[in-house]
């Protein structure tokens, strides 16, 4: 388990910045029939709002009994019913398959290896609808701010140095309160893997929470997936097809027939 209950204590301040991301993910609930999960559901940050914009129960799914309490308690407060439950993301198991699984504020990342992901992903696709969605977003590396903040400290949000693993493709963020979070993070390709042998499809990846497009400057992915639609002659082909639905996922389209015709 990579995550530190110590960071529980201090995981209000430091994600109190974090709001962009909480419309996007509303928005994809909103337009979900079935029903709607969160992996890594932390504190409730974004599960609260879901819920309290689609009028529905979310289902949180977390390994940290500490950020859980949090849950409840926050989700009391605001009259919000969440279906909490202590879990493994790999052991991702629902009694009914859901419409969309959602996993934000970068949470796939604190899975350290590519083997604890795919198993995810497998869970994830097994455990939804057909044309069930899953969306997620993950920063994306970018060197020049490794070298800026490795081992620099900094006072906000919350007292904290960063030290970047390079060898592990490995950050840990130490809090000055003697707290650990590590992350590790995947290129874009990597994610394109774990969709693919998932035999989940892309439908959408953009490089910004209000739609931009992927750019080589952009510092965020947010993938939509989905399970392929009961009538998908494609079924049940593992192969990823891309959806062209934004000029990312039609770049990615073409990008893969470039390699098919050896180019
Ligand atoms: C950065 S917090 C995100 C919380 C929430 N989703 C949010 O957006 O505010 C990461 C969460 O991932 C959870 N987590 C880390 N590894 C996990 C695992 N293997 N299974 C379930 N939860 C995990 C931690 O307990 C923590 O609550």
């Amino acid at each position: 388990m990579s995550w530190d209950e110590a960071f529980a204590r201090q995981y209000e301040a430091w994600a109190a910045g974090m709001t962009a991301d909480i419309g996007f993910y509303v928005e994809l609930a909103r337009a979900t029939d079935g029903p709607l999960v969160e992996l890594a559901v932390g504190t409730g940050r974004v599960a609260i709002p879901v819920a309290q914009a689609t009028g529905r129960r979310v289902i949180g799914i977390d390994s940290s009994p500490a950020m859980l309490a949090q849950a409840r308690a926050r989700a009391a407060e605001a009259g919000v019913d969440l279906d909490l439950r202590e879990g493994d993301l790999r052991d991702l198991t629902l009694e009914q398959p859901a419409g969309l699984i959602y996993c934000p504020f970068r949470s796939l990342l604190h899975l350290p290896t590519w083997a604890d992901r795919r198993r995810t992903f497998q869970r994830v696709a097994a455990s939804l609808q057909p044309a069930g969605r899953f969306a997620w977003n993950a920063f994306a590396f970018d060197h020049r701010i490794a070298c800026r903040l490795d081992g620099a400290h900094q006072e906000h949000p919350v007292p904290h140095t960063i030290r970047y693993s390079i060898g592990d493709n490995r950050i840990d963020i130490l809090l000055d309160a003697d707290a650990k979070s590590s992350l590790w993070w995947a290129t874009k390709n990597e994610w394109l893997g774990l969709i693919d042998v998932a035999g989940l499809e892309l439908e959408d990846l953009y490089g910004g929470f209000a739609g931009e497009p992927l750019a080589d400057d952009s510092h965020e992915y947010l993938f939509i997936a989905r399970r392929p639609p009961l009538d998908d002659p494609r079924r049940p082909s593992t192969t990823v097809v891309a959806v062209a639905r934004s000029p990312t996922v039609a770049a990615t389209q073409a990008a893969t027939r470039g390699r098919a015709d050896g180019l």
